[in-house]
């Protein structure tokens, strides 16, 4: 693997690599790589013939009172897991590399889809990420991009920009990746404590109580976003912030359940802000639910 900082190197690895005709499989990241991260690379090793792992915590994406400076990194850590994980290249750029300008007077943004759910607690942070992500896919030219489903509405911005912008690139969503206990992996999960992190499986628990009733035939989105948040609601650690029940491409809240749905949350514990969710394929009485994926079972436990 190699290590690659400056943007003119990795642009000149990857016009070699497509003159030679290998498709690129691009895999942005910010880092602390976990099971999700390494689920990511794999589908990219899977899918492209060269795998371009990306390493930067954008600054632009963070808002002032977030935690842009305790994010947590592990760069021995993910030198070591991109490299057992087969990626060609690891681009690491630093801040100046990337806004060598400081911040940019060239946005991307994506309206609708960015103002509810995260998007209102955090006004400008899908700027920032609609914003990077453009700047390496132009850097790249990945013919896919692989991104978790844990950041449900990360990918469906993405998806829309995408389009609308007729860029050429594939965005492929990868499973949400958890825990034995249901939590979802994220690596702002190190900020936990123990007692918050025994706390927070509640989030997932809640997920699938819901995903019950709705199998029982409950398509009132106000019952089953009671439930989740009366569920969660239990536990003093955990401080909901938002749950709703939206449709699964645009993300605009549904009163009735119906079609491809997504039941999406955000809940405060201690330090971390975690988010979690589940798809769901309602058909009149069927109901086809992605809950993820857990870290060391089968996947159809
Ligand atoms: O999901 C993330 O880690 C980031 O938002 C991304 C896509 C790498 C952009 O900085």
């Amino acid at each position: 693997m190699r290590v690659i900082e400056r943007i003119e190197d990795l642009r000149a690895a990857c016009d070699i690599e497509r003159a030679a005709g290998r498709s690129i499989g691009l895999v942005p990241t910010m880092g602390y790589f976990h099971s999700g991260h390494r689920s990511l690379m794999r589908n990219a090793r899977e899918g492209t013939d060269f795998v371009v792992v990306t390493l930067f915590v954008n600054p632009m994406q963070f808002g002032p009172d977030e935690d842009l400076d305790a994010y947590p990194r592990d760069i021995a850590g993910d030198l070591a897991a991109a490299t057992e994980e087969r990626a060609d290249v690891l681009f690491m750029p630093s801040v100046s590399e990337m806004y060598p300008l400081g911040p940019q007077k060239t946005t991307v943004g994506v309206s609708s889809l960015t103002e509810g759910l995260c998007g209102r607690a955090r006004p400008h942070h899908f700027d920032g990420v609609t914003t990077v992500v453009t700047k390496l896919f132009n850097i790249v030219g990945p013919s896919a991009a692989y991104f978790g489903r844990k950041d449900f509405q990360q990918l469906a911005v993405l998806r829309w920009m995408v389009r609308d912008l007729d860029l050429p690139v594939e965005v492929i969503g990868c499973p949400l990746i958890r825990e034995n206990d249901g939590l979802a992996m994220s690596s702002r999960n190190a900020y936990l404590s123990s007692e918050e992190r025994a706390a927070a499986p509640a989030l997932f628990a809640s997920l699938v109580e819901a995903t019950e009733v709705m199998r029982d035939g409950e398509r009132d989105s106000a019952v089953v976003e009671k439930l989740v948040s009366d569920a969660i609601g239990k536990n003093s650690l955990l401080d909901i912030e938002y749950v709703e029940v939206c449709d699964a491409l645009t993300l605009q809240r549904l009163d009735e359940i119906d079609g491809e749905v997504v039941i999406a949350l955000a809940a405060g514990a201690g330090r971390a802000r975690l988010i979690d969710n589940v798809v769901l394929r309602v058909d009149g009485l069927l109901v086809e639910a992605d809950l993820g994926m857990r870290i060391g079972l089968d996947p159809s436990e």
